[in-house]
């Protein structure tokens, strides 16, 4: 089994504590809520707490922690001035959602990003039009930093039965036999190129861990239980049960392009991957990231340092003289042999009831998505 990141999967769940009432409370949005899980679980292991500024800094600057370990998000807990006020350094707080205590943190820092510099190094722009972006100047302006604990699960939405932790995902993959193991993240609707990859990527590997995200998304991307719905259907029809598992990956998405790419494959490892797909503009938003940057991204590490081995594939699509899919490398038709649909145009068919060709997405699937697309036009009447 691979070693998780820094060499220790981290444990930091503790159903049983029970924190002081007089703690200060500190609010957690979805996306503190999510990172507070998943540092807790292991999944962002050798991270045990939220960032102070010492790593943060590193992070930014260099894509990597104070002690040279390769981390490429920054990890953050941001607060507004008044509830910093209150906070003294080594306080133990409450980390509150809706109400409800998760996690209690011994702060240890307490710090005021610069957030232009934040956005310009991990995301590669300071226009507040990039989701990310958006996120980051609408969260509170001062961090605090320290190590954690969650005591108490956040509540699983949909699918639970897919909830896997690290730990539990590793026991998945030894009880399954597997050596090695590729993972496959994602946040849209599964399609034939995602298809292509993972299985061209499967011929050379033991198992597929099928792992979309299902933390918060921005607006207009397709609901997560929508997704998981059209992998499972996926999976029945067109996978080998014994290759392949499906389960969530609760994190919320940056849409940093490059830089998410490498956290994403770091925290894939600590999931038990030994292998991870990288596509074309993995974890891109509009036209801010070059198609391969988020490949070559991973030249500025050594293999031991990663520890995991990057899948890199083209941009994949179906040609119709080749009456399959391929890429560049292996096709040597146009391109006005190939079938490309942007996601805009997918949703919009979707949307409109069209099926989209049977070479771009699997009728079952697609059927499944006009489905669901006409339910989530139902529910936003019925809230609007
Ligand atoms: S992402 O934001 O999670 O990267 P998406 O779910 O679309 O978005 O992509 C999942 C993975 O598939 C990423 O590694 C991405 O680069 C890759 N990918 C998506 N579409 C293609 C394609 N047509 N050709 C090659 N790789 C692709």
């Amino acid at each position: 089994m691979i070693e998780p990141h820094g060499g220790r999967l981290v444990d930091q769940v503790d159903t049983n504590y029970s924190p002081s009432e007089n703690n200060t409370e500190v609010m957690l949005d979805k996306m503190a809520l999510s990172d507070l899980e998943l540092i807790a679980t292991g999944a962002y292991s050798p991270l045990s707490g939220f960032m102070g500024e010492k790593d943060y800094q590193t992070v930014v600057k260099t894509m990597r922690l104070d002690n040279g370990t390769p981390w490429s998000i920054p990890i953050t807990l941001p607060v507004d001035s008044e509830t910093a006020s209150r906070i003294r350094i080594r306080d133990s707080v409450n980390l509150v959602y809706e109400g409800i205590v998760y996690g209690v943190m011994i702060v240890e820092d307490i710090f005021t990003p610069d957030k232009e510099v934040e956005a310009a190094n991990v995301y590669q722009t300071t226009d507040i039009e990039h989701p990310g972006v958006k996120k980051l100047f609408q969260r509170p302006n001062i961090y605090l930093g320290g190590p954690i604990k969650l005591i108490k699960i956040p509540p699983e939405k949909a699918f639970p039965a897919y909830h896997l932790e690290p730990i539990q995902t590793r026991e998945k993959i030894t009880e399954l036999g597997w050596k090695t193991v590729v993972g496959f993240q994602t946040r849209n609707p599964v399609h034939r190129a995602h298809e292509y990859i993972q299985k061209t990527a499967l011929e050379n590997v033991d198992g597929l861990l099928l792992h979309p995200l299902v933390g918060e998304t921005k607006a207009g991307d397709i609901p997560s239980d929508l997704r998981m719905e059209c992998y499972q259907i996926l999976l029945e029809n067109y996978y080998p049960s014994n290759r392949v598992f499906l389960a969530v990956f609760p994190a919320a998405m940056r849409y940093a392009g490059p830089r998410e790419a490498v956290f994403h494959a770091l925290v894939r490892k600590n999931y038990g991957c030994t292998h991870f797909i990288v596509g074309r503009d993995h974890a891109g938003v509009g036209d801010y990231y070059g198609t391969y940057d988020a490949q070559k991204i991973f030249q500025q590490f050594s293999k031991e340092e990663l520890g995991i081995t990057i899948l890199c594939f083209e941009n994949s699509f179906y040609c119709r003289k080749c009456e399959g899919m391929g890429t560049s490398k292996t096709c040597p038709h146009g391109s006005e042999h190939h079938i490309a649909l942007s996601g805009t145009k997918v949703r919009q068919m979707l949307r409109e009831g069209k099926m989209p060709p049977k070479q771009f997405s699997r009728p079952e699937v697609a059927g499944k998505l006009i489905e669901g697309m006409k339910e989530t036009v139902i529910e936003m009447g019925r809230h609007s």
